[in-house]
């Protein structure tokens, strides 16, 4: 299976956040803020042409603000036949070296408690309590410092 990870735009992501990360959710709640900012980026992972995998990259602060050298991860996710291939792991490294050459310094999202240690296998570590997102379960603050 030829695997290509390849830049795409912001309204391509939408499909594969409502069927993977918000089946309760409408297409239009399926696109975030900051998707359309210029200095985003979003990511799609390709198995012969079929689209498999999404995440996207924001310069955006805890608080939804742009903050120099402060980037958010959102919206990763891999069809659940395709899990386990390193394809989740080819997405988050395109957003983690995209961040790198926009001078990032930090690089955190609110992972879902049960993909923690998805996260931890690149070095990103929990921050704080593990808190509730209504209607989609609980989470926790994952960071990495891209300066150490
Ligand atoms: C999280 C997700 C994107 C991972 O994608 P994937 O393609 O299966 O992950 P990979 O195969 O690249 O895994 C990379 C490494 O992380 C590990 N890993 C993957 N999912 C994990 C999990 N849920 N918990 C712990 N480790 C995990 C793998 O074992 C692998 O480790 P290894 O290199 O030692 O073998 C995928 O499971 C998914 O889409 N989940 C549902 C949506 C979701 O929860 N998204 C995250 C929202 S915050």
């Amino acid at each position: 299976m030829k695997i290509e990870i390849r830049k795409i735009n912001p309204e391509e992501t939408f499909v594969l956040r409502q069927k993977i990360l918000r089946p309760n959710q409408t297409l239009n709640d399926c696109q975030y803020s900051g998707d359309l900012e210029k200095s985003s980026s979003h990511f799609g992972a390709f198995a012969n042409n079929k689209q498999i995998g999404i995440a996207s990259i924001y310069n955006q602060n805890e608080k939804g603000e742009i903050e120099e050298g402060i980037w958010r991860i959102r919206g990763m996710a891999v069809l659940e036949e395709f899990r386990g291939s390193e394809i989740g792991a080819k997405l988050l490294q395109s957003c983690i070296k995209y961040a790198k050459s926009q001078n990032a310094k930090n690089v955190w999202c609110n992972g879902r408690s049960t993909v923690v240690g998805f996260y931890s296998k690149f070095g990103f570590s929990p921050k704080g309590e593990e808190f509730e997102i209504e209607g989609i379960g609980p989470h926790f603050v994952m960071e990495i410092n891209l300066q150490k």
